[in-house]
């Protein structure tokens, strides 16, 4: 399958918040192998929230086939030398077989090149020990940053309790290897 890359623009907006929704909080039996739909209720993100992002600093990265957004993932700078990597997700019926790790690398690379960065960071549910065991193996780390989640900031209401946040980083000369 021919899939090109490319930065998002507004006009991508809602099919992204639908990717993005598809993957990250799935109807039961529409899933990928990893999702946080048995953890928190509601959408990941909307129409409004994308088309801030977009309207932002930071970039959206899409990979597409034909016109379809196959997968995405969100690069922002954070001071001087951090980017914040977020919203990686994938089309549920296409995931592991490589697109992940994929978008991961694009994502670092588009980084290093454009925002100068010397470090990645991102952040990951508790409650996923399968998606942290994923960025391990990118090589990310546990910098020791833990917070509650953040059931006001309008990204869906945790269904556990005591559900946090974890922060991962890695140094920027240590791009994602498949
Ligand atoms: C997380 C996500 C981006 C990964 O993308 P992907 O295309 O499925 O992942 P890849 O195929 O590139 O890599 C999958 C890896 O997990 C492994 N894997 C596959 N199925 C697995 C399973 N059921 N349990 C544990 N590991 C599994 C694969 O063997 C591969 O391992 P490797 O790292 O040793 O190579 C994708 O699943 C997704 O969009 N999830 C929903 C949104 C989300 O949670 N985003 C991240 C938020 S921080």
């Amino acid at each position: 399958m021919l899939m090109t890359l490319r930065e998002a623009i507004a006009s991508d907006a809602s099919e992204i918040a639908a990717l993005v929704n598809a993957a990250y909080r799935p109807s039961p039996q529409c899933g990928g192998w990893t999702h946080e739909g048995d953890l928190v209720a509601g959408n990941r993100t909307d129409y409004e929230q994308l088309l801030s992002m977009l309207e932002s600093e930071s970039r959206l990265l899409i990979l597409c086939h034909e016109q379809a957004i196959l997968a995405c993932v969100h690069i922002s700078q954070n001071g001087d030398f951090t980017a914040d990597i977020g919203m990686l997700a994938i089309k549920p019926s296409i995931q592991a077989q490589g697109l992940g790790k994929r978008m991961l690398l694009h994502a670092e690379q588009y980084a290093t090149e454009h925002f100068r960065t010397k470090r990645f960071q991102l952040n990951v549910l508790s409650a996923r020990p399968e998606l942290i065991a994923f960025y391990e193996r990118r090589g990310y780390q546990r910098i020791g940053e833990i917070e509650h989640y953040p059931s006001h900031a309008g990204f869906g209401q945790p269904l556990i309790d005591g559900l946090q946040v974890i922060k991962l980083a890695k140094p920027a000369n240590a791009l994602a290897e498949d």
